[in-house]
């Protein structure tokens, strides 16, 4: 199983070992990032992608920093490591995952008196996030299963499994545990254009597996939707904002909007790392422009005649309308989702306090 024999993201020999994602399926090549900037170079491009994977790989980035910066004197060290921090969390602007992880560990280095304790505790607070997460999804996982019908064939978009977070996964974890339950499960993946993360990493992950996984190309959505072919949507999120618009893939709120048209329930699962109370509304999230070129090349072949002006945006924005429900790993909610994920928050603060 790959979440068993393959590590997507390691702390090793005091490097931040990545599985390069941009290479998968054909090769596994691994990273080795012995500075921050490294990580930050392999978020941008999306050689370690995935809301959580971003936020566990930003938080190791902190870690890495505090090792690596000028530490004439605490303050020096910490003025250096906040720049640093500002630098990493911007490397990828729509998953909240990666400046909440990072302003975790920023503020955990701040709780420390001396240099030696800013980067032990640092990287102690890194690999919490990192088990946290995995614990997330398995949590999340269980309790999503109980949507999932005993016989059922899931429509997944992008790749929202262990590749895209500390192991696991959100979307995928849920069809894992189903299937770790019994339940006979099918999974739909579209190919994902233009970076082809469900075609590359999706179809990839569930076969290994032994997942039974149908790849469709992204404008096939809607007609096996019409078709009846689908029993549920399940997707991962990027970031969810406090009325419950979800900021996911580009294509989610297309196929969100089909599958509400064809009475199709379409659920959401992220952990409650993604929600972000602050953001009243998917509006308000800022979507990440990526270069034309993943758009009029593939793999490295161009495609398109040559100048032609191309729009990339890497997520969109879907409506909470559209929402059935959103799993976490502290339960599932629905609508209204300005109430139950308000409340769901405030359960999950006065848990880690206690
Ligand atoms: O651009 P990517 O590949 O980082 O986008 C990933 C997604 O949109 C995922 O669905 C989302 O991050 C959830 S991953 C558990």
């Amino acid at each position: 199983m790959l979440s068993e024999d393959m590590n997507a993201i390691s702390w090793e020999n005091d490097r931040l070992k990545l599985v390069d994602q941009t290479r998968l399926p054909r090769e596994r090549v691994y990273l080795e990032c012995a500075d921050y900037s490294s990580v930050v170079m392999a978020i941008r491009e999306m050689r370690v992608r995935g809301a959580p994977a971003i936020g566990v790989a930003g938080a190791y980035a902190v870690a890495l920093a505090a090792r690596q910066l000028a530490a004439a004197s605490r303050q020096t060290l910490l003025r250096e490591l906040d720049r640093a921090c500002d630098e990493i969390a911007r490397a990828r602007p729509t998953a909240v995952n990666l400046s909440w992880a990072v302003e975790r560990v920023r503020r955990a280095a701040h709780e420390q008196g001396d240099v030696a304790a800013i980067r032990a505790c640092a990287l102690a607070e890194a690999r919490r996030i990192q088990e946290e997460d995995e614990q997330a999804n398995r949590r999340m996982g269980q309790l999503g299963a109980a949507l999932i019908p005993e016989r059922a064939t899931v429509l997944t978009h992008c790749n929202a499994g262990a590749l895209a977070t500390a192991g696991y996964g959100t979307a995928l974890g849920i069809l894992r545990a189903a299937r770790e339950q019994g339940k006979d499960v099918r999974v739909i993946a579209t190919e994902t254009r233009p970076f082809l993360q469900g075609a590359r990493l999706t179809a990839w992950e569930l076969r290994e597996d032994g997942f039974d996984v149908t790849l469709i190309t992204d404008s096939t959505a809607g007609f096996v939707l019409s078709r009846g072919d689908v029993d549920c949507v399940v997707v991962g999120a990027d970031r969810i904002a406090a009325n419950g618009d979800v900021a996911n893939k580009i294509g989610t709120y297309t196929i969100a909007v089909l599958a509400k048209e064809n009475g199709v329930p379409f659920y959401v699962a992220a952990p409650v790392s993604t929600v972000d109370l602050a953001t009243p509304s998917g509006d308000a999230i800022a979507i990440e422009e990526r270069p034309p070129e993943e758009v009029t090349h593939i793999a490295g072949v161009p495609i398109a005649p040559d100048g032609v002006r191309v729009r990339n945006p890497a997520f969109d924005i879907t409506p909470h309308r559209y929402v059935t429900a959103i799993v976490t790993e502290r339960g599932i909610v629905r609508a209204p989702y300005g109430t139950s994920l308000g409340r769901l928050l405030r359960q999950a603060s006065a848990a880690s306090v206690r």
